[in-house]
């Protein structure tokens, strides 16, 4: 059973307390929606002022919605659309401090205020689809949170294919 703890510290530090929560529950295992669910769950229950904690995959066309904790969300999402969208294109994390600022931002949530999304990519380099961080505050998202989340993504491509040691 996992038991959840309260972060404490600095954002780095919570931050490294998360990661540690999250290498135990992907720990031996590979599956992409299980490990999905069980971090989106993770992080959703860890951190305060979220909305939405979720993935999208790519399935080689657009972004299609994986596990996620929140509202229910739109479906599906074109390479280069939205906040979600223009991560998975630009292969670059994308900290939005104001969505209704972001050229095209895709309101899934009425209730999303600032997003952080993280695209996530196989050790080859294919794009696997993005994790998305929606919270209902302004700037909730600073540069700690930033490497933070970042850390987990890679936490989560990293637990997909073990073997590799790269
Ligand atoms: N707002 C996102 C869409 C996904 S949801 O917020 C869950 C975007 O613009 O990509």
């Amino acid at each position: 059973m996992f038991a959840a703890t309260t972060l404490t510290g600095n954002k780095p530090e919570q931050y490294a307390q998360l990661a540690d929560q999250a290498r135990g529950l992907l720990h031996g295992e590979h599956d992409r929606i299980a490990n999905a669910a069980n971090l989106a769950a993770l992080v959703f229950n860890s951190l305060p002022d979220l909305n939405w904690v979720g993935f999208y995959f790519f399935d080689g066309n657009e972004l299609v919605v994986g596990p996620f904790q929140g509202l229910p969300a739109c479906v599906r999402i074109a390479v280069g659309k939205g906040v979600c969208g223009t991560a998975a294109q630009t292969g670059q994390t994308q900290r939005v401090d104001d969505v209704d600022a972001f050229p095209g931002h895709i309101a899934c949530d009425a209730a999303s205020r600032s997003e952080l999304v993280v695209p996530l990519f196989a050790r080859n380099g294919d794009l696997l689809g993005v994790l998305d961080i929606d919270s209902p505050l302004r700037g909730r998202f600073e540069a700690d949170d930033q490497a933070g989340i970042e850390a987990l993504a890679r936490l989560y491509t990293d637990a997909l294919e073990p073997e590799s040691h790269g």
